[in-house]
């Protein structure tokens, strides 16, 4: 019943920040996915009789590479694969199921907040038993696996019924097929004050939830109109589509709009929030006020015991590099330990495991905390509505107390994406033989105190991660930052990250990209962007 079926090795399976991530087309070539998925097996020891989760964003492709997954574990020699019904779980669902039920790893297939279609992306991830994304040790492993493969293994058996939960034997193999919202609700239930929140919205506070046409629409449908009794419709865009409706499904104000016009209109909502594919980004905007992702992690962080999962408060606060430094203040006020990792949520795991901070979070987008070990876009939309329903204010008001209280970092990161791979290499390049000579040199009345490229000391295994990232420092706690994406699968894309610190609060009501414009100039000035790419601005501005 098992069969080993010959192979050749592809040389482009080097997973990125997150997982591996290719066309549609490119993943549909002969054995593409079942050479990455054997190369993931290959590289991992001791799981024999033991359990593997299983579970994708429900994007295009996502059914036909499940079944191959499913019946490769069982060839593998797994004891277990749980799935989720219709080949359904969230990242963050995942994550809770992997470490509920003490797996020993997982296989997450999304391409997170990238379009899906026959023509678009898909992808595929390993998180290991704590739940999270494999570290790169691991990925590294997996990558030179894939460069020689030259067999692959798999049950030689029909295909599952994916639509019907429970259990069934496959090759010797158990296979359960789980409710994927269940095991997630609970969990919300037991962090957050559902009655709370419930009064606060039988009291008349309107939200809306764009799930974006992705996977969170079965999550947020539970949580949000059965459990807290939001009026039907609250959740928009709430089935999973293949192709996510055409749409992007990445929460920000470029892919999100409508959401945010709708909440900023007078008549609209009080509050809204939207969630990206694979249900681990999160946007939160309140009337009159878009809640950057770095100051919401300072928020949460600062007012976490209001939540009855974090009433004993958290242990320290990790963001990645590029995230605003809004959190440190709030860490420093709190005698809090304060952590600056890679971009990447594989960064926060050993910290997170060590017991080292409990929030953690990236400008992009992303929050979560202990819970599990992946970001968590309802969890963060649940912690705004706890605080919102404890602190008895709006959004607003907490959002503009905390800059009184803690000043205000403006942030804003501009994205240049699908540039010419070599032109992008080559402003980087170009910008790391700057680097020694930046420090000292001024730009306008900016003046450069110092700059490097970012690398990280894993304070916990002792691991090294370098060239994350290029910071420019500058008098005041202004910076700028540039780095390639590393998620990205046509072009290279150039993000160029702006903070400035204001803390008098007759200062904080400018424009952001008004209250940024000198270093965005410099910026340009430094990397020489215009020239280099060809582009006379971003295509994305978040
Ligand atoms: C992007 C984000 C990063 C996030 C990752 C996965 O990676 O910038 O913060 O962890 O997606 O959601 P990048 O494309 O910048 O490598
Ligand atoms: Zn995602």
């Amino acid at each position: 019943m098992i069969k080993t079926v010959a192979t050749a090795p592809y040389q482009d399976q080097k997973p990125g920040t997150s997982g591996l991530r290719k066309k549609v087309p490119v993943f549909a070539q002969e054995n593409y996915a079942e050479n990455f998925i054997q190369s993931i097996f290959d590289s991992l020891e001791g799981f024999q009789g033991k359990t593997l989760v299983i579970g994708g964003d429900g994007r295009y492709y996502n059914r036909e590479v499940i079944q191959k997954a499913v019946k490769m574990a069982a060839a593998a020699g797994f004891g277990k694969v749980m799935v989720g019904q219709g080949g359904i779980l969230s990242t963050p669902a995942a994550s809770n199921v992997i470490r509920k039920y003490g797996a020993f790893g997982g296989i997450v297939l999304s391409a997170s907040h990238n379009p899906g279609g026959p023509t678009e992306d898909f992808g595929i991830k390993y998180n290991i038993g704590n739940g999270g994304p494999a570290p790169e040790k691991i990925t590294d492993a997996i990558f030179a696996r894939s460069k020689v493969i030259d067999e692959y293994k798999i049950a030689d058996v029909a295909d599952i019924d994916l639509d019907k939960i429970g259990s069934f034997d496959l090759a010797g193999m158990k296979v359960e097929v789980i409710d994927p919202v269940a095991d997630y609700a609970e969990l919300m239930e037991k962090l957050f004050d559902f009655s709370a929140i419930r009064a606060l919205i039988a009291g008349g506070f309107r939200v809306a939830i764009d799930s974006m046409g992705a996977v969170t629409g079965p999550y947020a449908n539970e949580i949000f109109e059965k459990r807290l009794g939001a009026p039907e419709g609250s959740v928009r865009n709430s089935t999973p589509l293949p192709d996510f409706g055409g749409h992007h499904p990445d929460p920000n104000l470029v892919h999100a709009k409508e959401l945010y016009d709708d909440v900023m209109s007078p008549q609209g909502p009080d509050f809204g929030a939207a969630s990206d594919g694979d249900g681990d980004r999160n946007m939160v905007v309140g009337k009159d006020m878009f809640v950057t992702p770095s100051d919401s992690l300072a928020i949460i962080a600062a007012n976490a015991t209001v939540a009855p999962g974090y009433a004993k408060g958290i242990s320290g606060i990790a963001r990645s590099m590029p995230t605003s430094a809004a959190a440190d203040r709030v860490a420093e006020k709190l005698g809090l330990g304060m952590y600056e990792t890679p971009t990447g949520w594989k960064f926060f795991g050993n910290l997170l495991d060590a017991g080292k901070v409990t929030v953690c979070g990236e400008e992009s987008f992303g929050t979560g905390s202990d819970h599990v070990r992946e970001k968590d876009g309802l969890w963060a939309v649940l912690f705004w509505l706890n605080i919102v329903a404890a602190r008895k204010k709006s959004v607003a008001e907490i959002v503009t107390q905390h800059w009184a209280e803690y000043g205000r970092n403006y942030y804003s990161r501009h994205d240049y994406e699908e540039v010419d791979t070599d032109a992008a290499n080559g402003l980087v390049t170009a910008l790391r033989e700057k680097l020694p000579s930046l420090p000292g040199q001024s730009f306008g009345s900016l003046k450069v105190t110092a700059a490097d490229d970012f690398a990280y000391h894993d304070p916990v295994d002792g691991s090294v991660s370098k060239n994350q990232g290029i910071r420019v420092l500058f008098e005041g706690g202004s910076r700028v930052v540039f780095r390639l994406s590393g998620t990205g699968t046509s072009g290279a894309t150039l993000r160029v990250y702006v903070e400035r610190y204001e803390a008098d609060p007759a200062k904080h009501g400018i424009d952001t990209q008004e209250a940024l414009s000198d270093l965005i100039t410099v910026a340009d000035e430094i990397a020489d962007i215009r020239k280099r790419t060809g582009r006379d601005k971003p295509s994305v501005i978040t």
